[in-house]
């Protein structure tokens, strides 16, 4: 028969084995939302490996929009927008993600697939992170991009326990820069030829926000 002294040792060890293993971090996993504007179901969640079709369709139909912003690579549009691309991404992002790194979030619009809303490059003992995103063409013009903002915001500066965030924009992405200013974020600077993006070295301005910048956290 195992002393009381001996199980406790035996469990604070299997603890530290799991913590290990599958380490806490504050904001993930999450799902964030759903909440109701102008008759859209709006909700951010975990992506998938089921999204891979959806998430391969947009990316064909939205190449315009988005290879000038996307890092620049030798495959065509047609392989970077393949389904098996998505899940690739998936185990990588995944791991990030349970590392702490990061915070991949699907954007779902009425139970659709409508873009994607990431914590990138999330540094815990900073308290800081790169916000990236995109929403599908068909979800333009409306307050898909403005409410999935709002809501990444929220949780990155209260769940995962973040001070500051901060989004580069390449040089002439006018869609972004405006949903960036609209919403609070301030325009620090240009980081000269940060970037390879849809084929040319791209100067970035850098956008950033504090939770003192904004009234709707
Ligand atoms: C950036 C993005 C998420 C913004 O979402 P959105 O739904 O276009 O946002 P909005 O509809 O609120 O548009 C914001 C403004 O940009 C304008 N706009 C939208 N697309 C545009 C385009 N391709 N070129 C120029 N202006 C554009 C809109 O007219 C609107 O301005 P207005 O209110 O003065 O009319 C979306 O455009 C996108 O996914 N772009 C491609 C990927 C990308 O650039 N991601 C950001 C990298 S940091």
């Amino acid at each position: 028969m195992h002393s009381w002294s001996t199980t406790v040792r035996v469990r604070s060890l299997a603890s530290a084995a799991a913590r290990r293993l599958r380490p806490e971090h504050p904001g993930w996993p999450a799902v964030l939302g759903p909440e109701l504007d102008q008759g859209r179901r709006l909700r951010l969640r975990p992506p998938r490996a089921e999204d891979a079709a959806d998430w391969a369709a947009a990316v064909l139909a939205d190449r315009d929009l988005l290879e000038p912003w996307w890092p620049s690579s030798e495959q065509s549009w047609a392989e970077r927008a393949d389904e098996a691309r998505w899940r690739e991404r998936g185990w990588s992002a995944a791991r990030a993600a349970r590392n702490g790194y990061l915070v991949p979030l699907v954007i779902e619009v009425d139970g659709s697939f409508g873009g994607e809303m990431v914590l990138d490059r999330v540094d815990r003992a900073n308290g800081t992170a790169e916000l990236g995103a995109w929403v599908a063409s068909a979800f333009h013009g409306t307050s898909v991009a403005r409410r999935s903002l709002r809501l990444m915001v929220r949780h990155a500066f209260t769940e995962v326990g973040l001070r500051r965030i901060v989004a580069p924009v390449g040089v002439g992405n006018r869609a972004a820069r405006l949903v960036l200013a609209r919403n609070g974020f301030h325009k620090e600077g240009v980081l000269r030829e940060h970037m390879h993006v849809g084929g040319r070295l791209l100067d970035h301005e850098l956008w950033s926000l504090l939770p003192g910048d904004v009234d709707w956290l």
